[in-house]
């Protein structure tokens, strides 16, 4: 959310952030913008509003607008702003992390904020490693990461491009020093891949049964497809729950350009689905492609 002086803040509507809305998880609100005054004012009034006491600071986002604002991964360039800010947030009783690529136009700008956020007592860091100016092209750089890493004396957590469970494999063992990892785009194609890598990562199982849902063995594939299906009714009654049934298609239909990767989708299957128009016609279609034909 953007930060706001206290006379401006409307956080009620921020309804997301009300823990009564996230009884599994821990909510921590991602704060975007420059004026220190104006996220100490946020953060009180979060605090006061839903006892929230730990807050993430968004100065990765590479959509022009809001770079062109100076904000998101458009501060990067500005050490001295964005020292300003983590000093005054870094004062306030509450735990204070950010989310940071290598930079905007160059890694010289993730070096300098990472040494001066040396300074300050902050949770984590998470890093996306990739420049701001690449947006998604191109493939995290990882050389780039390691230098990071080399300089930043706290908790990193590692964002970018796990979308299977070899890349989590791969990554682990380069940056054994990295203990936690944000899954993005990843999660969203496959639901299920958190708990296989946690699965994974806990017994140091064979992984390769993990890659989609459709893996050889029947049994494998069906017990896949059940909690896909449990997974997808509970994520529809959610949306539902906030947009009503008619808010709740176009979402729906962004994230099937995701789960269609894990069902091995071809274009026209894709192009099939989201071409339908009311939320019932789609609700029987996406129960076709969930009905297993074992
Ligand atoms: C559509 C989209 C929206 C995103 N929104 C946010 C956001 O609001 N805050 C944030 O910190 N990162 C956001 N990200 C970046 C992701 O958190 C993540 O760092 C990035 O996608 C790389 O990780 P991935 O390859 O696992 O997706 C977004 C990414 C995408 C593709």
């Amino acid at each position: 959310m953007p930060v706001q002086e206290t006379a401006k803040l409307n956080v009620r509507k921020w309804k997301d952030f009300d823990p009564a809305n996230n009884q599994c998880v821990k909510t921590v609100p991602q704060l975007m913008g420059i004026v220190p005054a104006h996220f100490a004012d946020t953060m009180h009034v979060l605090h006061e509003e839903y006892g929230l006491n730990r807050f993430n600071w968004n100065l990765g986002c590479p959509m022009a607008p809001i770079v062109r604002k100076r904000r998101g991964c458009g501060l990067m360039p500005y050490p001295d702003e964005v020292e300003a800010v983590v000093e005054t947030a870094c004062n306030l009783p509450y735990r204070f992390s950010v989310k940071m690529r290598l930079g905007m136009h160059s890694v010289d700008e993730g070096l300098e904020i990472v040494s001066r956020l040396n300074n300050y007592p902050m949770e984590f860091i998470v890093i996306h490693p990739r420049l701001g100016k690449q947006q998604y092209e191109g493939k995290p750089d990882l050389n780039a990461l390691a230098r990071l890493l080399a300089l930043t004396k706290h908790r990193v957590i590692y964002s970018g491009d796990v979308f299977e469970m070899s890349d989590y494999q791969i990554l682990s063992r380069r940056f054994p020093q990295i203990d936690a990892w944000m899954l993005g785009r990843g999660l969203l194609r496959n639901p299920m891949l958190a708990e296989q890598i946690q699965e994974v990562a806990t017994r140091n199982d064979d992984s390769s049964q993990f890659n989609n849902f459709c893996g050889d063995k029947d049994s494998f594939k069906k017990e896949k497809l059940l909690r896909f299906n449990e997974f997808y009714e509970d994520l529809k009654q959610t949306l539902t729950a906030y947009r009503g049934i008619n808010g709740t298609l176009p979402v729906l239909k962004e994230l099937w350009h995701y789960f269609a990767h894990s069902f091995q989708l071809t274009e026209e299957q894709l192009h099939s689905l989201l071409v339908i128009q009311t939320p019932d016609a789609f609700d029987k279609a996406i129960k076709r492609l969930l009905t297993p034909d074992f």
